[in-house]
């Protein structure tokens, strides 16, 4: 990306540490563009992305092991200003001639933190003389290199803060990327706009004015395709060329009858209505139930599907031979995760998303109008583009859709049960407020029958579970704590609005080692 309409940037070294995507996204949250580079990043290519500042993040090796992640040392000697991040407050300790010692206690957790003095200037604006902080370590700094200065410490570290005044390197023992060092933001902000001097130009309204430039000047007046689904990925791709290129972009929607109730046309209302897109749906429910008939393992449900999904597009996509460029939802933490090397020039397709291998096959070449952004950035820039809320922010949906939460075989009433019951879940969680507090939210249809009482007659009907979740990750999950009154009235709703329903339970395995899905 150019500098001129992005500003100054910041570039984050990874040595691996699970927060090295969340310093990422506070720099960005301050308006500075930054990308992460591996730890193994040429010095020729630390120098081309010409970044203002430079932080090193945490990682989860130690510095007394030999082998283990160095800072090229001529990244000393750029005069840009550095700050480590604990591992990486550890290596500029060791690698500049102090002393870094295996700690008796391993501090993880909240900490106190007194500041000895502000000479650093990353404490600027913080009055107070101790303050809340997170730590997690094993190693510490006994002994500073020289030149360098404490400038804070904790009951555990006696150098938790440490700089070089002239040579503007700093290292900071605890993680103020985290939301658990309150004043980790301010940290931040000392470093990347006082002490780096970065003009901060990042905002949703320049990265769309880039995208769009890009987008032009990449396609010119060729047309483009892309696979819309109604996540928010592709729904801001979507807005995003249409803006760019109008009519240039033709969509294709493959309505693979396992989606949430009326989410099709949602989808066709939302983009061929209100932003006037060329959409092209394909109603494909009974091919895919067709494919899917007497599969019952999950992972052979996941392949029908996806196969089953590349066929419809494929065929869609021949008919328009016009096509000379295909687009994705792809975004940051995909080419990050994927390339599992962050050298900032990786670019996958998205593998869990049921298009994966439709380059190949289409021959075309990929166009990623999001391949820079994280999520939330993703979000911000949809709000700006007039994407409406409830697709912006709608819970994850997996690809193959209800056909994983619906155990077993897929059958057309199973789906159309379990589309109700969802729905009335979802609609009560977001009439309650409680849409927005849990990270994930579904109804799962059992096809085994339990018995229930009508009036005077007994009946035989299905079982829906109904699964809530808070998660950050994805990776691990703990079942949310609705109010038991809540789950009462949803679970009466179900049984009394759908026959076909004689029993209603709520999920409250965490995973591990459960899983979020049931499939
Ligand atoms: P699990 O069930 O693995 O789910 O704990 C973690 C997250 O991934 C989503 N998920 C999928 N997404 N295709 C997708 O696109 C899939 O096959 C798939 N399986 C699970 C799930 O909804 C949750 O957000």
């Amino acid at each position: 990306m150019s500098q001129d309409i992005i500003g100054d940037r910041i570039l984050i070294f990874d040595f691996g540490s699970q927060y090295t995507q969340l310093i990422a996204r506070r720099v960005r949250e301050l308006g500075i563009y930054c990308e992460i580079y591996s730890y193994k990043s040429t010095i020729t290519s630390i120098k081309k992305f010409n970044p203002k500042g430079i932080i090193l993040s945490g990682g989860p090796e130690t510095v007394k092991q030999k082998g283990s992640p160095k800072v090229p040392s001529k990244l000393f000697s750029l005069n840009i200003p550095i700050l480590g991040i604990c591992y990486g407050m550890q290596s500029i300790a060791q690698q500049m001639g102090g002393k870094v010692k295996l700690a008796s206690k391993r501090e993880f957790g909240h900490a106190k933190l007194r500041v000895l003095n502000k000479a650093s200037g990353l404490l600027k604006g913080i009055t107070k003389n101790s303050i809340n902080v997170w730590m997690s370590h094993g190693d510490q700094v006994v002994s500073l290199p020289k030149g360098f200065k404490t400038f804070a410490k904790t009951n555990n570290s006696p150098i938790a803060g440490l700089f070089h005044p002239q040579k503007k390197i700093y290292g900071l023992q605890f993680h103020p990327e985290v939301t658990h060092t309150p004043q980790g933001k301010q940290i931040l902000k000392n470093f990347v706009g006082d002490i780096c001097d970065c003009k901060g130009l990042w905002n949703s309204k320049n990265i769309i004015s880039k995208a769009v430039a890009e987008i032009r000047e990449k396609v010119g007046s060729e047309k483009v395709l892309l696979g819309l689904s109604g996540g928010v990925d592709s729904a801001v791709v979507a807005a995003l060329l249409s803006k760019a290129i109008g009519d240039q972009l033709t969509c294709v929607f493959v309505d693979n009858g396992l989606l949430r109730l009326n989410e099709g046309d949602q989808v066709m209302d939302t983009f061929k209505s209100k932003f006037g897109i060329k959409v092209k749906r394909v109603n494909a429910g009974n091919q895919f139930l067709k494919d899917l008939k007497g599969k019952i393992d999950p992972e052979h449900k996941r392949k029908a599907i996806g196969k089953t999904f590349i066929d419809v597009f494929l065929k869609e996509a021949k008919k328009n031979q016009k096509i000379k460029w295909l687009a994705q939802g792809t975004i940051y933490p995909d080419v990050i995760e994927s390339a599992g090397n962050t050298n900032g020039t990786a670019h996958v397709i998205k593998s869990h998303h049921n298009v994966g291998g439709l380059p190949d096959y289409l021959k075309l070449p990929v166009i990623e109008p999001l391949k820079d952004l994280f999520k939330d950035e993703v979000r911000k820039i949809g709000l700006e583009l007039g994407l409406p809320r409830e697709i912006l922010f709608r819970h994850p949906f997996p690809g193959p859709g209800l056909g994983v939460r619906i155990l077993g075989e897929i059958k057309r009433e199973y789906i159309r049960i379990l589309q109700l019951a969802d729905d009335i879940f979802i609609r009560e969680l977001v009439e309650e407020g409680y849409y927005d507090k849990v990270s994930q939210a579904f109804a799962v249809f059992l096809p085994v029958k339990s018995v229930g009482v009508v009036g005077d007659s007994r009946r035989y009907e299905y079982v829906i579970a109904l699964r809530a979740v808070e998660t950050i990750d994805f990776m691990t999950a703990k079942a949310a704590t609705l109010p038991h009154s809540f789950l009462e009235k949803v679970s009466n709703r179900v049984m009394n609005e759908i026959p076909e329903v004689s029993r209603v339970t709520y999920d409250i395995s965490s995973k591990p080692p459960a899983t979020i899905e049931w499939e």
